[in-house]
């Protein structure tokens, strides 16, 4: 693949960059709705149990970063997620965790995941509310039980009084700590890309991007889907003929699953590096080298790739 080609797909990818926000900020108490564009479906998760407060978001962004829900008190969520990468690690294939424990997976973004059906990237969570249980108790990462993070939490009289606040409780429990938690993580969103703002009509691609834009309609849209890019369904795109982590067949136990991981959201992609569930690529241009020419064959490879496979011409 020649040099302008190249340029011109990354140039779209590069457009996806845009601010991670959380939802504006209002009054205190008052009930706060999650802002998306009227070209995206409504979220899975709706908030309609666990308001939405401004108060509840800043308590949730608080246990977000604080190192004691780990148990040596080293590692907080921020550690592995980290808001200049749209909330992925640093710069870092595998994540580490306590006592410099490696990780086996490359830690996602954080953004839009009131959309996602389920989490992680062989799915193996389904549930928003419940994510946060395979950080905190992960002997790899922060490697807590929750009877200790909330007997730490409940010693703390900061944070009783804003879980009282936020609650109405004056006794922390898990329930109360997994909806605080989402309010932060849910709340996170990201359509303020410049790819919105030409769906919105404000600007226009140059000629450029609206070339890489047709080239990713042609190859890359049926599971990187638009508005969202992705469509949250697991695939195997030909990274392995032999897999090392067997992907969403740890979940299912089906053999047909082998190989097969959650497509990846492309929004923010500049700055999620590296790339796939291992960090194994380090950019966007090796990522598409991997599409053109390193796709590798095994029975669980995308009828995709080929029926149909990623030939880029020059132009
Ligand atoms: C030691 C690093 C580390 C820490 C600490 C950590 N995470 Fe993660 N996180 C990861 C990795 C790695 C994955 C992917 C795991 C997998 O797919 O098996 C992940 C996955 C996730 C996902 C799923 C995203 C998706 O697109 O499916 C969410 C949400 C998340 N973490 C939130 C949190 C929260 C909340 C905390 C704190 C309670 C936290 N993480 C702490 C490394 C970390
Ligand atoms: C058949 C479905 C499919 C198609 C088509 C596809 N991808 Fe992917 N893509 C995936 C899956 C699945 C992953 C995650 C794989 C993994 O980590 O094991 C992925 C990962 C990626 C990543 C890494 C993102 C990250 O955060 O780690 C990038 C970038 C990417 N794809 C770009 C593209 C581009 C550009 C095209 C078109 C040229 C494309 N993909 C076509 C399924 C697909």
């Amino acid at each position: 693949m020649n040099k302008t080609l190249k340029i011109s797909l990354i140039f779209f990818v590069l457009i996806f960059i845009s601010s991670c926000q959380t939802s504006e900020i209002e009054q205190p108490e008052q009930t706060l709705g999650l802002f998306y564009p009227d070209y995206v479906s409504k979220p899975v998760y709706g908030f309609e149990k666990n308001k939405l407060t401004h108060d509840g978001i800043q308590l949730g962004r608080m246990l977000f970063y604080d190192p004691i829900l780990s148990s040596d008190s080293t590692i907080s969520c921020g550690s592995c997620h980290a808001q200049a990468h749209a909330f992925a690690d640093h710069n870092m294939k595998l994540s580490i965790g306590v006592n410099n424990r490696m990780g086996l997976r490359n830690s996602p973004p954080i953004f839009n995941l009131a959309w996602h059906p389920n989490f992680m990237w062989d799915g193996g969570v389904n549930h928003i509310e419940i994510m946060p249980l395979a950080p905190l108790t992960n002997h790899l990462e922060m490697n807590e039980s929750i009877v200790n993070i909330l007997l730490k939490l409940n010693r703390s009289q900061t944070y009783k009084s804003k879980f009282l606040q936020v609650f109405k409780k004056d006794s922390i429990d898990d329930q109360m700590m997994y909806y605080a938690l989402t309010q932060f993580m849910g709340s996170i969103t990201s359509f303020e890309s410049k790819y919105d703002h030409v769906k919105q009509g404000k600007v226009a691609f140059s000629s450029s991007e609206n070339r890489g834009y047709t080239l990713f309609k042609t190859h890359c849209n049926s599971c990187h889907q638009e508005p969202l890019f992705t469509n949250f369904s697991f695939r195997n795109n030909g990274l392995d003929s032999v897999f090392k982590d067997l992907g969403r067949a740890l979940i299912t136990l089906n053999h047909s699953d082998e190989g097969l991981f959650k497509v990846p959201s492309l929004r923010n992609v500049a700055l999620t590096y590296p790339y796939m569930h291992d960090g194994r690529f380090r950019t966007l241009e090796e990522v598409i080298n991997h599409y053109t020419s390193g796709i590798k064959h095994s029975k669980t490879l995308d009828t995709s790739f080929f029926e149909n496979p990623i030939q880029l011409n020059p132009n």
